[in-house]
């Protein structure tokens, strides 16, 4: 199976390019938010990469088991002290299944966004739900479509402007995607990624197609209230 977009040299930079969210003001209420639902039972993150949130997890006792498509994601990932101890099995997380079921299953940091299509999106929640235990929950972190904070008839949206890195989204919104472009002008370094953007309402209805309804829909991991400002929401489906 091919890396993808995470590939050894972007996964040799993820955490240094990434290192907001591994802060742990990021990560501590995130793997505090997922261990309330795991209880005593497994966990299953989609796209686990260097394992970001699964390392800490499986830290406090919660048994994690991680999909990735991208071998030097995970090696990075196993490098770490308790990485050991998070099984993997490497494959397209809307398709590939582990084996067993699970309490939980989660897929942060926009990550349903790799997901290029609708089918695949669909796709995803149905393999979801086939790992999941009945009463089980699903739990998906992305940001709101910043659509609405585009200046009227642009395509083209600046999330990021410092002198270490510039970073714009470029949106389509015939194709309901957008391109991610991040670049490092020091070392004149660019990385460029396709997302498939979505509406909490679409992902209810996949959920509803995949036989689980919401649940709970935060505005962030310290359940702030989910609001017409929200740029993102950390949303909740359970399976019926
Ligand atoms: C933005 S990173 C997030 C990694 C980790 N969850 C975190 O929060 O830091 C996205 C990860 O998902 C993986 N990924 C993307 N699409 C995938 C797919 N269709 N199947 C399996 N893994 C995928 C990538 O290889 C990468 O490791």
């Amino acid at each position: 199976m091919t890396a993808g977009y995470f590939d050894e040299d972007v996964a040799g930079r993820y955490d240094e390019a990434s290192a907001e969210m591994f802060a742990p003001e990021a990560v501590d209420p995130a793997v505090e938010f997922l261990a309330g639902l795991a209880g005593d039972g497994e966990a299953l993150e989609l796209g686990v990469g260097t394992g970001r949130i699964a390392v800490p997890l499986s830290a406090r006792g919660v048994g994690v088991h991680g999909i990735d498509m991208s071998e030097p994601m995970v090696a990075r990932m196993r490098a770490k002290p308790g990485g050991e101890r998070i099984g993997v099995t490497i494959g397209d997380f809307a398709t590939v299944q582990v084996g067993r079921t699970f309490r939980l299953a989660y897929l942060v940091f926009n990550t349903i966004g790799n997901l290029t299509t609708q089918d695949a999106q669909v796709a995803c929640f149905q393999n979801v739900a086939a790992q999941l235990e009945t009463g089980g929950c699903f739990v998906i972190e992305v940001g709101v479509p910043s659509l609405r904070r585009l200046p009227m008839g642009e395509t083209v949206r600046a999330f990021k402007v410092s002198a270490e890195r510039l970073g714009f989204d470029e949106f389509n919104t015939v194709t309901q995607s957008l391109v991610s472009h991040h670049y490092w002008p020091k070392d004149g370094r660019r990385f460029s990624i396709p997302l498939r953007y979505v509406w909490p309402s679409e992902l209810d209805l996949m959920a509803r197609i995949a036989g689980m309804r919401l649940k709970e829909r935060w505005a962030g991991w310290r359940r702030e209230p989910f609001t017409h400002d929200s740029t993102k929401h950390v949303s909740v489906w359970e399976k019926l």
